[in-house]
């Protein structure tokens, strides 16, 4: 497995994965707006163990991280926002979405000096949960309610950054 920053030539593949794992779905300019202002913070996990067929085939993109540097943090704090991340089913609990997760914290700090990134999560996701505050340390900040278009409330949730200065 190969975890390499996202280039907007990979966009289709990441709408694709976010189509088939999440409710929450994006425009394609969305992602090309990530991809370009923030080039160093999102991730793709790509499976390399698969042949290429010819010099036209597409990498399998099996995970992604998609994220961002809040522009008006209204904190006044610099701070990174993890816009979505998902895994393909074919490919979960193998530590890709941790190792996309601690690749974007990481250049959220080096490049853009981040105190700290948020998220939301949905309340009934487990997996995501354990992710977040389990393997990866997050704390639960609040609880947003009715957060997502179907009703369902969120976690809010951070990860202080300033001990990976
Ligand atoms: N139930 C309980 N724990 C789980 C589960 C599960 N279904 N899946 C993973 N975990 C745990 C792992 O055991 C591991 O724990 P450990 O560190 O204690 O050993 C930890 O979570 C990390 O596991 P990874 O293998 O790195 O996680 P994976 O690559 O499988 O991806 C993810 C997890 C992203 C949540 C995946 O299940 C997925 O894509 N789900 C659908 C999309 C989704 O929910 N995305 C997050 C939405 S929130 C947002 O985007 C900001």
């Amino acid at each position: 497995m190969d975890i390499r920053r996202l280039e907007p030539s990979d966009i289709p593949l990441i709408q694709h994965a976010n189509l088939e794992n999440l409710p929450e779905n994006y425009f394609m300019k969305y992602y090309l707006y990530h991809a370009l202002s923030w080039p160093q913070l999102s991730y793709v996990a790509v499976d390399v163990s698969r042949p290429k067929k010819s010099p036209y085939d597409y990498p399998k993109i099996v995970g992604y991280v998609l994220a961002k540097m809040e522009e008006e943090p209204t904190d006044g704090i610099q701070h990174g926002h993890i816009t979505s991340l998902s895994v393909m089913r074919t490919h979960r609990r193998l530590g890709i979405a941790e190792k996309l997760m601690r690749q974007s914290q990481l250049a959220m700090v080096e490049t853009f000096g981040a105190q700290y990134v948020s998220l939301h999560v949905r309340v009934s996701n487990k997996a995501a949960i354990h992710l977040y505050t389990k393997t990866l340390g997050f704390d639960q900040d609040k609880t947003e309610s009715a957060y997502y278009a179907d009703g369902e409330d969120a976690f809010s949730m951070r990860l202080d950054l300033t001990s990976i200065r």
